[in-house]
């Protein structure tokens, strides 16, 4: 369901113009990256096992890569299996328009080849004689629950859920909605999706009952796929009941889904105390194991749709960023491998949940494509204790370990003990994604977790990018703590200012990429135009990011976060205006607006200032009450940080809210309010600074 819209006015959401954006002096950190002249280089043994182990090696294939992007890619493609290959005229693999003066935004590769991806990434190594190899291990919430598939097991189980889809309608082109844990049944589910060529949408398991109801509104799905419970931590979840009050809702709004798939897990709650509605709910575990283990594949085009997959932006309503088959599937294996230094002997984990694009692009499909044995998680980093991730790399002997800055630093307070605890002598590559890495969090990674042993691979990049942007090669480089680095293969990076020029050698700029790249997003679900406006009007001629980035005088690229209306908490892209939509949408709400601060674990938090209607007086329970709105309307990761009451929001004569001036109330810099004279009422600020500690 559509959230009602925010009061604000919001003109400072309408992010079509690049003057909408925050300006790149006042991107700030209380960390600034100042290691610009710290190098971190990995050491001669590395260096002679890497793939690509000089940056020599890197310079010649990138500039292969941007010079003859057809030749670079059709050679990569061409190791997989493609039941028809493309058409090659002239070698062209791709074609594109990327700037909209010169007519509708347009992204193909490998167009007219026949492919699937779940074909590639299991019957493929299964018949090369690698179905013994494990694919999964997967690790419980507690400590004593785990499990293992291999890629034969695997091929059967994803055989037997894609026979249960194609038995209920589903066909080519249609929506399946998954709404799962980290189960072996969510990757489980993506690839039965994929190999019937259905479009999978999955949402992450933490929204709430109203997000997921608008994501299935918006896509339609046949059948979703959910479980009854789940363990997080020392709390139970009960999903059931969040999908079928959005099942409810979905409904009165005239989309009804017909089938709800539900794996029984027993450890959490039990089938008898499961809120269930005949005809429409399934027991996965009654059905599935009856469907054969063998399904035919389903050919599809390399442009045919892959998923959907829904991310915030600068207005209120998600945007469900699609992605086709062919070059996601060139692109995120090749990116993985090389990213992350991969050897056939690796055993890879990353922390993400597949409900987010780490999760599609870094949990399934890019590892999977590669025969990489990864380890699933179901659970979160500090439980039972600190020790946790340490305790699971040494189970596994985890020679790549993934995960986000705001994992390390809540690890990172909890001392070098429960690190120093296990030996960790299997790392050998680490990572990072979802935010900027700060210089003390990547060193700790580096020096307590890796030993001073592992390089890091910082990897920048988007749901919309679908794989890795700018990261670093392990071992081709030094690595400089906090800086994503350079360019993978075929990435033309581009530092622009605010009249859209593009800036040379050192500077500060807003992160652009010139031309396409196999796994650009090829539009918006249901709105191309939205598509154009929000990433490709802004700065004519490239696709425009959304990040603020500083490159130094080595060319190393250093991201400084968002400059839209997206804040980033714990590695989660939530939009201002959605957090307003659902304040807002409490009864004694007359207006809000949400302005991000720095958070020392989350590395953003949620300040909301908030109008109440007439009458109502300020309380702790109206706190409470307003989180819960947020809790409701999003999910609970959404929840504002801090509520600041505000009697009035400061906004120029057009009505406009200042949130240059609310950021700085916010952080608490009041010397740095700047000139607040153009206000209608420049005494609402005081009255604000009155209320900070109310
Ligand atoms: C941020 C997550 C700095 C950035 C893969 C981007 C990063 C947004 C990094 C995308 C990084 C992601 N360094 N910032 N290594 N990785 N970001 O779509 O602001 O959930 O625009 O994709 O996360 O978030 P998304």
């Amino acid at each position: 369901m559509a959230p009602p819209h925010s009061t604000n006015g919001g003109s400072e959401h309408d992010s079509s113009t690049a003057a909408a954006f925050a300006s790149l002096d006042t991107v700030s950190h209380s960390e600034s990256f100042n290691t610009e002249h710290e190098l971190f280089d990995a050491g001669h043994k590395f260096k002679e096992g890497a793939l690509i182990s000089s940056k020599e090696k890197y310079a010649a294939m990138y500039t292969r890569s941007i010079k003859d992007p057809d030749g670079f890619w059709s050679d990569i493609a061409s190791e997989f299996y493609w039941e028809t290959k493309w058409p090659e005229e002239n070698g062209k693999v791709h074609t594109e328009n990327f700037d909209i003066r010169k007519g509708p935004v347009k992204v193909e590769w490998f167009k007219g080849g026949k492919t699937n991806i779940c074909y590639n990434a299991l019957d493929r190594h299964v018949q090369a004689g690698k179905g013994n190899q494990v694919a999964f291990y997967w690790e419980g919430n507690s400590p004593d629950l785990d499990g293992c598939l291999t890629y034969s097991e695997l091929l059967q189980r994803v055989c037997q859920l894609a026979n249960f889809l194609k038995d209920k309608g589903v066909k080519k082109g249609d929506a399946v909605a998954i709404y799962l844990p980290m189960l072996m049944e969510l990757p489980i589910a993506m690839l039965a999706c994929a190999r019937i060529g259905a479009v999978h949408s999955v949402v992450f398991a933490g929204f709430s009952a109203e997000s997921l109801a608008q994501r299935v509104l918006d896509c339609k799905p046949k059948v979703i796929i959910t479980c009854n419970a789940v363990w997080r931590g020392p709390k139970v979840l009960v999903l059931k009941t969040i999908v079928d009050e959005a099942l409810t809702i979905s409904l009165a709004q005239g989309v009804s889904v017909d089938v709800c798939l539900t794996y029984a897990n027993d450890i959490a709650l039990a089938r008898e105390k499961t809120a269930w509605q005949d005809g429409r709910d399934i027991w996965y575990q009654d059905v599935i194991p009856n469907f054969a283990s063998s399904c035919d594949i389903q050919w599809v085009d390399a442009e045919d749709p892959l998923f959907l997959l829904y991310t915030s932006g600068s207005t209120g309503k998600p945007k469900g960023v699609l992605h086709t088959t062919g070059g996601y599937m060139v692109y995120t294996a090749t990116t993985f491998k090389y990213a992350f230094d991969y050897h056939q002997e690796d055993v890879y984990w990353c922390t993400a949940d597949c409900g987010w694009i780490t999760g599609h692009s870094y949990v399934t499909y890019g590892p999977l494509l590669n025969c990489a044995k990864v380890v699933l998680f179901e659970g979160v980093p500090n439980y039972p204790d600190a020790g946790r991730c340490w305790e699971i790399v040494d189970k596994y002997n985890v020679t790549i370990f993934y995960t986000a800055p705001t994992a390390i630093r809540s690890l990172m307070r909890s001392g070098d003990e429960p690190v120093k605890r296990y030996s960790r002598k299997s790392l050998r590559v680490l990572g990072s994604v979802g935010e900027p890495i700060n210089p003390s969090a990547w060193k700790w990674y580096y020096e307590v977790v890796g030993d001073e042993r592992c390089p890091i691979s910082d990897t920048w990049w988007q749901t919309e990018t679908g794989g890795f942007m700018i990261t670093p090669l392990p071992g081709a480089w030094a690595l400089k703590p906090g800086s994503a680095t350079f360019p993978f293969f075929g990435i033309q990076p581009a530092l622009v200012d605010e009249n859209g020029k593009e800036l040379e050698g050192v500077c500060n700029g807003y992160l652009c990429i010139k031309g396409s790249w196999p796994s650009t997003f090829r539009t918006l679900y249901e709105d191309h135009a939205r598509y154009e406006t929000t990433y490709f009007a802004p700065f004519k001629g490239y696709y425009f990011s959304g990040d603020g980035c500083h490159r130094d005088a080595d060319g190393y690229y250093w991201l400084t976060g968002r400059v839209d209306d997206v804040i980033n908490v714990s590695g989660h892209r939530i939009g201002t205006a959605e957090v307003e939509s659902a304040l807002v949408s409490h009864s004694q709400c007359a207006e809000a607006a949400v302005v991000a601060i720095e958070h020392e674990v989350k590395g953003q938090g949620i300040y909301a200032f908030v109008t109440l209607k007439e009458g109502v007086s300020y309380s702790e329970e109206l706190r409470t009450s307003l989180r819960n709105a947020v809790r409701h309307q999003i999910g609970a990761f959404a929840s504002p940080d801090r509520i600041h009451w505000a009697p009035a929001l400061p906004k120029t004569r057009s009505g406009k809210i200042m949130r240059r001036i609310l950021r700085k109330i916010a952080a608490k810099q009041l010397d740095e309010l700047g000139d607040i004279s153009t206000l209608a009422d420049p005494g609402v600020v005081q009255e604000l600074i009155d209320l900070t500690d109310v």
